[in-house]
Order: C-alpha cells, then sequence, then structure tokens
C-alpha cells in the first residue's frame, strides 16, 4: 500500500514534467489499482519522456536526410564468377558445419499488435497454409524440426512477444504440445513497452489505473533479449548466430546455411537478406551505403528523384529492398546492450483508445496521439561489417500483412502455392497450369517433406500424378 508521502513526492514530480494528470482518479481506485498505477508511474523514465515528447511528439517529424549515401551492393541468389561460385561452396559448408554444431538459433519477432490484418490473438497463430490450414507458428515449428533432423542438432527458437500476446501465445504453444518441438529448445520472452502520447505531450491513460502503452517496436528485441534472461541462455548452450524473422512471412528460409556462411565468411555482425523492388515507391526500406555503412532508408525519406533514378540497363539504381530477415550474431546483441546503446525511436500517429479527463472512454476515429518504436534495422549501421544477400522474392518472402489486397492472406497463400509448384516442376513433376499460367491445382508442400528443391527432386517418385482441379499435400 502506498504511503501518503510516496504519493505526495510522485505528485510533485508529475507536475514538474507536466503529467499529473495520470493521479486524476486516484481517489476513485481500490488499493491494489493504486499500487499497481504507482508501479507503472515509477517505471516510466520521466527525463527520456520530456525528450520524446520535444523531438518526437511535438517536435517536427524527423529532419530529412543529411548525408549522403549511396546504392549498396549485395551478393546475388547465385554465383555469377568461379571465384563466387568457389565462396558460395564454401559459405554453404561452413554455415551447414555451424547449424550441426548448434551454434546457430531461430529468432521470430511476434509482439506486434497486427493492427492491419485484424485477427484476434497472436499473428503467430493465423491459419495460412492452402490445404491443412496450419498456422505461422506450426510452420515454423516444423522447419526447425525438418533442420533439426537434417542437421542431427538442436535449433532452438526464441520468440519474441509482447504483454499484449504474451499468455495467449503461451497458452497456444502448450495447447498444440509446442507443434512436436521439444519445449526445453523454445524459449518464449517478451519486450518492453513505452507509453502513447496525446499531440499535446500528456501520457494517454487506457484506464483509470492504466497508463496506454504499446510494444516497443520490432528494435525492442535487442533490448529484451538481454533483460529475459534469453542472450544468457544462448551464450550457455553455444547459440553464436541469430537466423532472425517476422512472423508474419510463411516462406521464409531459416537457417539458410549459404546466407550463415557468406556473413561468418564476410566478418559481419548483422546481415540482411534483400528483394529486388517491383517498383520504385515499393513500400519497403532501401539498403543503402550512408558513410561507407548499411543501412536503411525508409521509402518515405527516398525523394522521387532518387527511387526513380535507373542504372544504365534500366534497373532501379536504389533496387534491395529490405524484408526483415537478418543473421544477427549473440555477441553484437551483448555489445549493444553493455554499451547502453538503444536504438533511436521513430514515432507513429495512430488512433489511440484512452479515457479523457472526465474517465469517459474514447475510441478515436482520427489519429489522436503518437506512440514510439524503434526498428531492428537500425542496427545495422552500428556494425562493423554487414553483408547483403538479395534472393528471389518468390521463393522466401509472402508477409501476411493486410485483411485484403496487397500483402493478405490470399496473396500469401497463392505464393505458396505457386513455389510448391515451381519446386515440383523443376524436379520434373507436370503440374496442371491454368490459362492464366496459374497452377489448377492446390498444392502444399511440408516442411517434413521438403525444405528447398533439391528435397523435392530427391523424393519425387514419391509425388503422385497430379491432374487438374487436384488437391495434393505432401509430408
Ligand atoms: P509490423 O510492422 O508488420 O507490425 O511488424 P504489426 O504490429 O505486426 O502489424 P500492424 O502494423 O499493427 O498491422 C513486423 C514484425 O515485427 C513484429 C511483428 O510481430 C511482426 O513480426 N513486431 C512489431 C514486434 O515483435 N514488436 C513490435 O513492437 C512491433
Amino acid at each position: 500500500m502506498p504511503d501518503r508521502q510516496d504519493v505526495h513526492s510522485l505528485r510533485k514530480l508529475l507536475t514538474e514534467h507536466r503529467q499529473e494528470h495520470l493521479l486524476a482518479f486516484w481517489p476513485q481506485l481500490n488499493p491494489d489499482q493504486r499500487a499497481d498505477l504507482l508501479a507503472q508511474i515509477q517505471e516510466l523514465d520521466l527525463a527520456a519522456a520530456n525528450e520524446w515528447i520535444a523531438t518526437l511528439v511535438k517536435g517536427q517529424p524527423e529532419a530529412p536526410l543529411q548525408h549522403d549515401f549511396e546504392p549498396a551492393k549485395s551478393y546475388s541468389p547465385l554465383p555469377v564468377n568461379d571465384d563466387l561460385r568457389r565462396k558460395y561452396r564454401e559459405a554453404i559448408n561452413l554455415g551447414e558445419s555451424l547449424i550441426s554444431q548448434g551454434k546457430v538459433a531461430a529468432l521470430t519477432v511476434a509482439g506486434g499488435q497486427g493492427t492491419r490484418l485484424g485477427f484476434d490473438g497472436p499473428k503467430g497463430n493465423f491459419p495460412v497454409s492452402p490445404i491443412k490450414n496450419k498456422t505461422l507458428f506450426r510452420i515454423f515449428a516444423e522447419t526447425i524440426a525438418a533442420v533439426s533432423e537434417r542437421y542431427r542438432a538442436v535449433c532452438p527458437w526464441y520468440i519474441m512477444t509482447s504483454p499484449l500476446n504474451h499468455q495467449q501465445t503461451v497458452d497456444i504453444f502448450k495447447t498444440d504440445n509446442y507443434c512436436g518441438l521439444n519445449p526445453r529448445n523454445v524459449f518464449i520472452f517478451q519486450q518492453g513497452t513505452l507509453p502513447n502520447f496525446g499531440f499535446d505531450g500528456r501520457i494517454l491513460l487506457a484506464d483509470k489505473d492504466q497508463i496506454a502503452r504499446s510494444p516497443d517496436g520490432h528494435g525492442g528485441c535487442i533490448r529484451a533479449l538481454a533483460r529475459s534472461g534469453a542472450l544468457a541462455d544462448m551464450k550457455k548452450h553455444g547459440v553464436e548466430y541469430l537466423s532472425y524473422w517476422q512472423v508474419d512471412n510463411p516462406l521464409v528460409r531459416l537457417f539458410d546455411p549459404l546466407f550463415v556462411g557468406l556473413h561468418v565468411l564476410d566478418g559481419a555482425q548483422v546481415s540482411s537478406k534483400a528483394v529486388i523492388k517491383n517498383g520504385p515507391k515499393e513500400k519497403v526500406g532501401n539498403f543503402c551505403l550512408v558513410d561507407g555503412k548499411v543501412t536503411v532508408i525508409e521509402y518515405s525519406d527516398l525523394s522521387d528523384e532518387l527511387a526513380e533514378k535507373r542504372q544504365p540497363d534500366g534497373s532501379l539504381a536504389f533496387q534491395l529492398g529490405s524484408i526483415a530477415i537478418h543473421i544477427i550474431n549473440t555477441g553484437f546483441v551483448e555489445r549493444l546492450n553493455t554499451k547502453g546503446h538503444s536504438l533511436p525511436l521513430h514515432r507513429a500517429v495512430k488512433k489511440i483508445p484512452h479515457i479523457d479527463s472526465e474517465g469517459n472512454r474514447v475510441e478515436p476515429k482520427q489519429p489522436n496521439g503518437v506512440k514510439l518504436e524503434s526498428f531492428i534495422f537500425d542496427a545495422i549501421p552500428l556494425a562493423d561489417r554487414s553483408i547483403i544477400l538479395d534472393i528471389d522474392r518468390s521463393e522466401q518472402f509472402a508477409p501476411v500483412k493486410n485483411a485484403m489486397g496487397e500483402d493478405s492472406a490470399e496473396v500469401t497463400r497463392r505464393m505458396m502455392i505457386e513455389r510448391a509448384a515451381t519446386w515440383l516442376e523443376s524436379a520434373g513433376v507436370k503440374v496442371p497450369r491454368k490459362a492464366d499460367g496459374s497452377p489448377d491445382c492446390v498444392l502444399e508442400i511440408a516442411p517434413s517433406f521438403a525444405l528447398d528443391r533439391a528435397d523435392v527432386a530427391a523424393k519425387k517418385d514419391k509425388v503422385p500424378p497430379i491432374k487438374p482441379g487436384d488437391t495434393v499435400y505432401l509430408a
């Protein structure tokens, strides 16, 4: 039970920071609610909040880029000369060896709110596969199990949640028996949150005893890995590299030996996969070199002139789009934490439900405030070295972001079927196609059947003949 003195000094402090309204409903709260609210207020970094209010909430949107920059360079999906052929072979061998030794772990960021998809519950529980309706979590779990079997290695999986979905995520894994994985190798940890602000700089109240807060962005994983004990767990198990991806991409190639190997051969600390952008204004970050460092510049920050700029062969000058697939060294995460580095915060103007000064609930129809978050790609320029591997989008990137249209589940399912069709065709299997070229059948390849084209080729004899209109599940 907070004593009078505590409350008095806190009220004074809040008044100095123009946040005294956080105690407006104090007389109406019961002792438990008071203790809870007090703990939330004590956790606030009010000095930092003042800075955020000045620069991000009330301040002008982030300043335009001051530095000179140029397009970043990447490794191509396939080697283009003998030197690279040798290097790719060496990288694959090295990557396979590191995975076999258990030095590589999976890291999924799954703490987001998934507002655009509008799905009830953690996004990882969204059913997405074309025939079996497997959830994103299940697809990843089956992939990890298949990788683990292929390399006869423990492949630990670290999953970042947020207070919004942590318990639900844990419950899903328990109910689904960890999708067949050993629970000891699945580490679910929570990211931090940051307070939400009204445009006037006041911290919003979600309820009379609750400060409105939201997850601190996927960049929050750097700090959360250390704070949650995940990093210590990795160290204990000898994990040196993290295969990082976002929960919404079921096509992702986890534990990619080529990617891991190139990253390690080149002595990088954070590396990235990229796609060739499908147009000058595609809404993905752009890989650039700023002062010699690989840096992601958001699409909204790239001028039209640079976005449209072409190379002599007609391709875009800034053509490498960021898809949030990385290899990150655990030593680098540790270094960022010991240096007390936190990644820069960005503002997102949002509709934030809250209570007003009378205690009435407000569900805003228009954006009414600012949420703050950090982005994982801001860690890239902090690395001494970073490489980029450009990959074929249709093979590895189909995020489920929206309920309809672009990046919707329907598009993702179509891409999953198309990828299965091309894997089968490259193994010599006849896949019926419609006049428009799309597969005239529904296909789903379980990770236990194949992790890549080569696996399909090796199991070609197990594939039944496929007729128009068939539904074929390979497991
Ligand atoms: P998105 O930027 O797509 O955000 O996150 P979101 O919250 O999932 O969806 P919207 O924008 O509300 O519709 C990309 C990835 O980063 C994770 C998400 O779970 C997703 O895997 N993420 C995002 C976090 O883990 N924490 C966050 O605070 C934000």
